[in-house]
């Protein structure tokens, strides 16, 4: 089989260094791919979204099928475009159609979407520009802390989660004055969740699914969850909390309904759903006190999840993703590894704010037992260089979670570059939790 799998981040070094481990794999192309990529596959000159271009290049080296890695090109409705092109109607995408990315798409669609099928979600409304002041008046019905969310994708950006409610009447007149321009002309603001965050992924063909290991992210760029909020700082699998028991309320309470609700409302979906969870820590109208509650919907994995994920996944993903193609999911086997896996992040100094691109980076090669995602990096007269802000990272798996940290770190330790910079407290709040 042949393979393409678009976008060039970590979660696709991730993706792509599974995919080459197939039994299944005859040729594995990665557009555009990175540093990282091009050592499992080959990378291709084309970017993401560049539909016509991957068009060319499908027919001409005889893909058999495409994997979608990133939302931007399922949100463009990269799946349309093939499912509508007589050559290319066969081949298979893995992701959603145009109609199911609006899931991440639209925050105001995902809650709607979750209240017509029941599924737990913080209590909401939506406002524009025609109803302002109503979105004032619900404002004052809220507790504090106060969460506005632009509609659309604002590349992670369009949450705000305000102290008081001053601000939060200021932050939303903002943000329907175009402080995300067209994303936030309509805003979703709704009800603050105290809880733990959980990642959950599940794998469908439309009809079955499967859900694969779970993982937590860092997101903020100090130790101890301080200072600003980053693309991800490092995730760990599995998350202690999400037990058998509390993974099978996931199961009923989210992801059955989830799968059933798209197909009822005839949107076409094959591929990944990422279920961005909360186990809150009190009771709510919609959920009792360490119950899950679902903060957001993504059409695809999670950057750096991924990069412990996939450690965890023992099965041939090639076969998996056979399944979504040929609607056989239920079929297919999908084994856990049962180590822990822990990925540290490491980052250009600066970052998330300024920061320079093109240092050297060195020790790659020294590492060992652990596996290296690139995320930004590429290749400049055959010297691997930074050319992001989260740079590399480092994946380890562990007897234990803390096992498998130390390893991260350690390893992390001997790769260089001018400014590096990761955070050795991955998982710790699990471990006190
Ligand atoms: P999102 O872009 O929807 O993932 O939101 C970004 C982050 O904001 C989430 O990962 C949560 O940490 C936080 N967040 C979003 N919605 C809520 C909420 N209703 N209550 C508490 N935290 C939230
Ligand atoms: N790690 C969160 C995300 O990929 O959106």
């Amino acid at each position: 089989m042949k393979i393409l799998l678009l976008g060039s981040g970590g979660r696709e070094h991730a993706l792509a260094w599974k995919i080459a481990q197939s039994q299944k794999i005859e040729k594995l192309f990665i557009a555009p791919g990175n540093a990282g990529t091009a050592s499992v596959g080959e990378n291709v000159p084309l970017k993401a979204d560049d539909f016509e271009g991957i068009k060319t290049f499908v027919l001409a080296n005889a893909v058999d099928m495409v994997v979608v890695g990133p939302e931007d090109p399922l949100v463009k409705g990269v799946y349309d475009f093939f499912k509508q092109d007589a050559q290319l109607k066969d081949i298979p995408v893995i992701g959603p159609s145009k109609a199911g990315a609006v899931l991440e798409g639209s925050k105001d669609f995902a809650k709607g979407f979750m209240q017509r099928h029941g599924i737990p979600t913080a209590a909401y409304r939506s406002f524009n520009g025609t109803n302002i002041e109503k979105g004032i008046a619900f404002l004052e019905t809220l507790q504090p802390p106060y969460v506005l969310k632009a509609d659309g994708l604002c590349a992670g950006k369009g949450v705000l989660i305000v102290p008081t409610l001053e601000e939060a009447k200021k932050e939303f007149r903002g943000m329907l004055d175009g402080m995300f321009g067209e994303a936030s002309a309509t805003v979703v603001i709704e009800e603050f969740l105290s809880g733990i965050e959980c990642s959950v992924f599940v794998l469908t063909d439309g009809k079955h699914y499967k859900i694969l290991p779970e993982a937590k992210d860092y997101k903020r760029i100090g130790e101890g969850d301080t200072g600003l909020n980053t693309g991800g700082m490092g995730s760990v699998s599995p998350v202690p909390f999400a037990d058998k028991e509390w993974m099978k309320k996931v199961e009923e309470r989210i992801v059955k309904p989830t799968v059933e609700g798209l197909a009822a409302e005839g949107i076409d979906y094959k591929g990944f759903i990422f279920l961005g969870l909360i186990k809150v820590d009190r009771d709510y109208a919609y959920a009792k006190a360490g119950d899950p509650v679902v903060i957001e919907y993504n059409v695809r994995m999670g950057d750096p999840e991924t990069e412990t994920v996939m450690l965890r996944i023992k099965s041939d993903l090639v076969d998996l993703l056979e399944g979504v193609a040929a609607g056989d999911l239920d079929t297919r086997p999908l084994e856990f590894d049962p180590r822990s896996a822990v990925c540290v992040m490491m980052v250009s100094g600066g970052y998330p704010q300024a920061y320079q691109k093109g240092f050297p980076i060195t020790g790659i090669d020294e590492v060992q037992g652990s596996v290296v995602f690139h995320a930004g990096t590429a290749l400049k007269d055959g010297q691997v260089v930074t050319a992001g802000g989260r740079v590399i990272a480092v994946s380890s798996y562990g007897e234990t979670q803390q096992e498998a940290l130390v390893k991260s770190f350690t390893e992390a330790g001997k790769i260089h570059f001018e400014g590096k910079y990761f955070r050795r407290d991955i998982g710790q709040d699990l471990l006190k939790a």
